[in-house]
């Protein structure tokens, strides 16, 4: 029962107090987003887990982010991921053996001093060590044209992992999509190592499924149907759909855009499905979905039930914290350095 479940959040937050902080990703469902202490993207949340004073942050969102969080808090803080299963396929993408494989290959024809990786943070905390330990650093979508330019300042050749379409969308936004490819190791047609170092960007072969799925003709569409609404898509979407909105950004950046919005103006968004209800509750502008009905929620941030919180909530406060994310010291000193590169930016 929805309402018995939320008394019961209630009393055990009551209870908890301080010691708990809950952060939820603007993706997590409805009634994740109303109990949660902050709600944001993959950067502010990262930022709000590194300044908690809370004992244990519960973290309503996928690994790679309860990951980060554990990096970044100290050490006698606990992060807790209320369902393991809540993994982004895109993360999974790139792998660090994977990584390290096309490392060598790279490596092999041009000096590791001269490749700068960064690793979006939609990727395990080994990748982001690897990063860390090979002067790279991590960014998300709304520092990925910084980070690239710091990257560039550094090295000949930028290489970015996993998401392909973040990375020619920063690449377009830097004017150097003309040096820039797409780069899968495991390609018998693909590129050679040697073609792929004369670009000053190489892409790791990556997307996330949630956001491929946009095409120009959903955009096509609600334009057809409605000549005055504006369109803002996600920098997961492809080249050609970014190209064709009117907007692009982060989902934090979405959502600051669509509640600026005065009232009467349309927006069709082309994000994950939870987040586009949300902003139609949240903002006075007229909000939809880039794609009615075929657009998706992200699998991965479903895995996040509330009664999966209220469980990890209850047993926190029954002296047993379950689900503990923790990255093993050594990676995550990597890691934190690649992190905290992308914080000072
Ligand atoms: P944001 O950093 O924009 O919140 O994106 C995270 C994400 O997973 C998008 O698919
Ligand atoms: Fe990963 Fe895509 Fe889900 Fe974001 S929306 S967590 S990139 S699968």
């Amino acid at each position: 029962d929805p309402a018995r479940r939320q008394e019961r959040i209630a009393a055990v937050r009551a209870e908890l107090g301080d010691d708990v902080l809950v952060l939820g990703h603007n993706y997590q469902r409805e009634e994740i987003v109303e109990l949660a202490d902050f709600v944001g993207d993959s950067y502010a949340l990262s930022t709000r887990a590194a300044e908690a004073d809370a004992e244990t942050v519960v973290f309503a969102g996928v690994t790679f982010m309860a990951e980060s969080a554990d990096i970044i808090t100290d050490a006698d803080q606990s992060v807790v991921l209320p369902s393991v299963e809540a993994s982004c396929p895109m993360a999974g993408m790139a792998e660090a053996l994977q990584v390290d494989a096309a490392w060598a290959d790279l490596t092999e024809v041009a000096s590791a001093d001269s490749i700068v990786p960064i690793c979006y943070m939609n990727s395990y905390a080994d990748l982001k060590a690897f990063c860390g330990e090979h002067g790279g650093l991590v960014c998300t979508s709304s520092n990925a044209a910084r980070a690239f330019e710091w990257a560039l300042d550094r090295g000949e050749t930028v290489l970015f992992l996993p998401d392909k379409h973040l990375g020619v969308n920063t690449a377009r936004d830097l004017g150097i999509d003309d040096a820039t490819v797409i780069y899968d190791p495991w390609d018998p047609d693909g590129l050679d190592p040697a073609t792929a170092l004369d670009n000053d960007l190489v892409v790791w072969d990556g997307y996330c499924q949630v956001h491929d799925r946009f095409t120009t003709d959903h955009v096509e569409a609600v334009r057809a149907e409605d000549p005055e609404v504006s369109v803002v898509v996600h920098p997961e979407c492809r080249p050609s759909v970014v190209e064709s909105a009117d907007a692009v950004g982060s989902t934090a950046q979405i959502r600051t855009l669509i509640e600026d919005a005065d009232p009467g103006e349309t927006w069709a968004v082309g994000t994950e499905i939870h987040m586009v209800n949300h902003l139609d509750r949240w903002a006075d502008a007229d909000v939809r979905a880039l794609c009615g009905d075929a657009c998706s929620d992200c699998n991965a941030m479903r895995q996040i039930d509330p009664a999966a919180v209220l469980w990890v909530l209850e047993s926190i406060a029954d002296g047993s914290t379950p689900n503990v994310v923790s990255v093993d010291p050594e990676t995550a000193e990597y890691a934190r350095t690649a992190l905290d590169r992308m914080l000072d930016l």
